[in-house]
């Protein structure tokens, strides 16, 4: 099969994590016989260093004429610390998301039995827990009218959802629920946001269309405790834009490290797969960063945007492998000498070369 995708490094330690999968998608293309082409294309703050914009028209037309991309992460603390910033580098990763109509970002929630001990939780509440966080990704308070008045002394963002947007991600809901363990958690803030109480109209009318999938309501501020309380309650869960984004950084660490959450954002035009984790610039350049939730992406690419499931396969396997193996990076190793960045994704390649 011909594979030819975008590659998005964007800031901080993007460029190292993303080469690393990029070395694993070489390895496997070589192992099943497809024809692997690839483009490198400027977004984040290296794209507003280079050109004054985070998403340039060039990489744009890339990504639309890619069948999918890879995307490390994008964000740099000298705008973080600047909030009269006009461009920022995240407007690129929210420019992106618009263009390419990708108002699904799907981010499974999985835990590696190896890595039990690094999570904050106790044991028997995390071992095998497993479930995915479908987020909304194209509106909501992220793309809501927001300003300043009175002399910019105050602030508004507005949380816009249509009856069309709330749909059609409650049907992707349904639809993974229904491949899964058939429950969907519809998650909202429906005591009091308007916004949340049409998700919630909108999901009882649609629930008996769905009888075999048991559909479940509840507050985020109950969710979010949940996730801490009792994680092996979720099946599918499905949720607005910036609830998704909170939970998930909460979800994630309970597998051990946000090192280790591949997502990927799917809708109308190029997909994309990018690790849930941000730009870590404190690392930056230094070759220690997790790179299994950008290798983890990779695979996802395989399964999402290829179909090909037997090649995201491989992947997971030689994950679980390196891990198993103790060949990991700072955030997970315990004991023995961290691996570098490079060192991880050397060891996975290898294992899928001598698989
Ligand atoms: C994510 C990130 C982004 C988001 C930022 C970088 C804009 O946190 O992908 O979760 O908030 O969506
Ligand atoms: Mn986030």
């Amino acid at each position: 099969m011909k594979l030819n995708i975008a590659v998005l490094a964007g800031d901080g330690i993007g460029p190292e994590i993303v080469e690393q999968a990029l070395n694993v998608t070489k390895a496997v293309c070589a192992k099943f016989g497809h024809e692997l082409t690839y483009k490198h294309a400027i977004t984040g703050a290296t794209a507003i260093d280079q050109v004054g914009e985070p998403y340039p028209a060039e990489t744009h037309e890339l990504c639309m004429q890619s069948d999918a991309v890879l995307f490390g992460a994008i964000g740099d603390p000298k705008f973080d610390n600047d909030p009269t910033a006009k461009v920022r580098p995240e407007q690129g990763l929210l420019q992106m998301r618009k263009q390419l109509g990708l108002y699904a970002n799907i981010r499974p929630v999985e835990t590696f039995s190896s890595l039990i001990h690094k999570s904050p939780l106790r044991k028997e509440l995390v071992d095998g827990a497993n479930f995915v966080c479908i987020r909304e990704l194209t509106g909501g308070i992220y793309f809501g009218e927001k300003g300043r008045k009175d002399d910019g002394n105050t602030a508004f963002d507005n949380c816009v959802y249509t009856r069309d947007e709330v749909e059609r991600i409650l049907k992707l809901g349904y639809e993974y629920a229904g491949k899964r363990n058939k429950k969907l958690t519809v998650v909202d803030k429906a005591n009091v946001l308007e916004s949340s109480r049409l998700w919630r109209q909108v999901a009882q009318e649609m629930a008996p269309k769905y009888p075999d999938i048991t559909t479940e309501y509840m507050f985020v501020d109950n969710a979010a405790m949940q996730i801490i309380k009792w994680p092996k309650h979720f099946d599918v869960m499905v949720t607005e834009n910036m609830f998704g984004d909170i939970l998930t950084d909460e979800a994630s660490v309970i597998t051990g490290s946000l090192g280790l959450l591949p997502s990927a954002s799917i809708g109308i035009h190029t997909s994309v797969f990018e690790p849930i984790h941000g730009s870590y610039p404190q690392a930056a350049g230094k070759n220690i960063a997790n790179p299994l939730a950008t290798i983890l992406s990779a695979a996802m690419m395989f399964e999402y945007a290829f179909n090909l499931m037997d090649e995201g396969k491989i992947i997971r396997e030689a994950v679980e492998k390196s891990i198993e193996a103790n060949v990991v990076t700072e955030d997970i190793a315990e004991g023995s000498k961290p691996y570098s960045t490079s060192d991880v994704g050397e060891w996975i390649v290898n294992y899928i070369k001598n698989k």
